[in-house]
């Protein structure tokens, strides 16, 4: 009895020493914490990528914020998505001379150049929130020089979003896809995507199975009949050849899968836990990474490898990089930055480039392509605490 009375005496201890915060306290709330529901603050005030989920609460309706803001189950991956570069340090090189650092953040994704080494994620629905919908996405994009990958399940159509493209031909976007066993309508799907003159298609491959989303069935509960759904290497071998485009794999969440993934020729994998909305508990982006990095480093030399989930700083981008990540992509903050349409967008951009500059100067990085895992820190022991 004795011990089970220290426990409970315990237990608001425990509970207490990890409180999760939807975004970090940067002091918002003192500043903005008047505006009412239902609108928008100035896009001016808007100082970072967490300060778009704010907004986003208040300018929402309940269901929608909901849509893009769940996670699985209990959110523990949500969660850890977003907490695990905190536990990464970083090793800041002083007195190296970095002037010019910002001009140089470029690089090259599948053998095109984008200005910065982060893209725009695809994500489904747009529409929730703003009437434009994805086409905000293509423009800023292209506007930024950074990538975009359209969702299939976005609100317009593939055709509607790659209109917005240049007419020059000048915007390089991949298209996501979901396929199942259904060959005649993934051939249509892969004409399309060729016909708008997508560069590749990103095949989701981290949701086999429905997503066990509590917070989201609140709102829409879930379809009756769970679908289980194709993927296999076999499966990947046969679409190969039913497109002339390269079929990146996005979802990979484990070393052997990436070591899969060169033995069957992919270009390039995306490892992502999906932004922690499918299985609970799945390892976030960094601890992929991670294992790839202490496990098979060399692979980070035989295929192209990119990540997503959690980014909302500058610095979350240098440790994925550090470990060998080539690209990363950004989801939420896209999202909620739509509220505002296009300028939105192009600001969350701007904001996350500015970042990575800085972020990069303080690290004392002269060319952000000189990144590697001398400038980060981590103790694989406390990993997962
Ligand atoms: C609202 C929403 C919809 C999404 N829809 C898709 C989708 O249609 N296809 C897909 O491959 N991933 C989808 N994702 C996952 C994102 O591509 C990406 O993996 C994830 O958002 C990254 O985590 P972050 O939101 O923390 O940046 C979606 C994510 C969100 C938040
Ligand atoms: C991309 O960048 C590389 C290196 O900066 C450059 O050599 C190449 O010409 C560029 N390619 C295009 C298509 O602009
Ligand atoms: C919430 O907003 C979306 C987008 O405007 C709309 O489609 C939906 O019907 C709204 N839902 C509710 C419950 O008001
Ligand atoms: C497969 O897809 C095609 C094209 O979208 C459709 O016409 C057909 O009905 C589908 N077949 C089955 C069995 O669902």
């Amino acid at each position: 009895m004795r011990s089970w009375a220290a426990f409970l005496a315990l237990l608001p201890v425990a509970l207490a020493t990890r409180p999760f915060l939807n975004e970090p306290d940067t002091g918002i709330e003192e500043v903005l914490g008047d505006t009412p529901e239902g609108t928008l603050p100035d896009l001016e005030n808007i100082v970072g990528l967490p300060d778009f989920d704010w907004a986003a609460r208040r300018y929402l309706n309940a269901s929608s914020y909901t849509y893009y803001r769940l996670g699985a189950a209990g959110e523990w991956s949500y969660r850890n998505n977003l907490e695990a570069y905190g536990r990464f340090r970083f090793r800041p090189r002083t007195m190296v001379d970095i002037r010019g650092i910002e001009s140089r953040l470029s690089t090259s994704i599948l053998g095109y150049n984008f200005s910065v080494p982060f893209y725009i994620s695809p994500c489904a629905r747009a529409g929730l929130a703003h009437p434009d919908a994805e086409v905000n996405f293509m423009k800023a994009a292209n506007e930024e020089g950074i990538l975009y990958i359209p969702s299939l399940y976005a609100t317009l159509s593939m055709e509607e979003i790659a209109a917005a493209k240049p007419e020059d031909g000048s915007q390089v976007h991949f298209q996501q896809l979901y396929l199942d066993s259904n060959d005649t309508a993934t051939q249509e799907l892969f004409s399309r995507a060729e016909k708008l003159d997508a560069k590749a298609i990103v095949f989701t491959i981290d949701s086999a199975a429905d997503g066990n989303r509590q917070r989201g069935n609140r709102y829409s509960p879930p379809s009756e009949e769970t679908e289980y759904v194709l993927s296999d290497w076999e499966y990947y071998a046969k679409i190969r050849e039913m497109t002339k485009l390269p079929i990146i794999l996005k979802g990979i969440q484990t070393v052997e899968d990436v070591r899969l993934a060169v033995q069957h020729e992919v270009p390039a994998v995306i490892l992502s836990n999906h932004g922690g909305r499918q299985l609970d508990s799945a390892p976030s982006p960094l601890e992929i990474a991670l294992e790839v990095y202490e496990e098979d480093p060399e692979l980070f030399e035989q295929i192209e490898i990119y990540a997503d989930g959690g980014v909302r700083y500058g610095a979350d981008v240098l440790k994925l990089l550090a470990l060998g990540v080539r690209a990363v992509g950004v989801g939420r903050p896209f999202m909620f930055a739509n509220a505002y349409g296009v300028e939105g967008v192009r600001h969350a951009i701007q904001l996350l480039k500015h970042e990575l500059a800085i972020d990069a100067g303080n690290l004392g990085l002269p060319d952000l392509k000189k990144i590697d895992a001398s400038y980060v820190k981590w103790n694989s022991n406390g990993w997962y605490t």
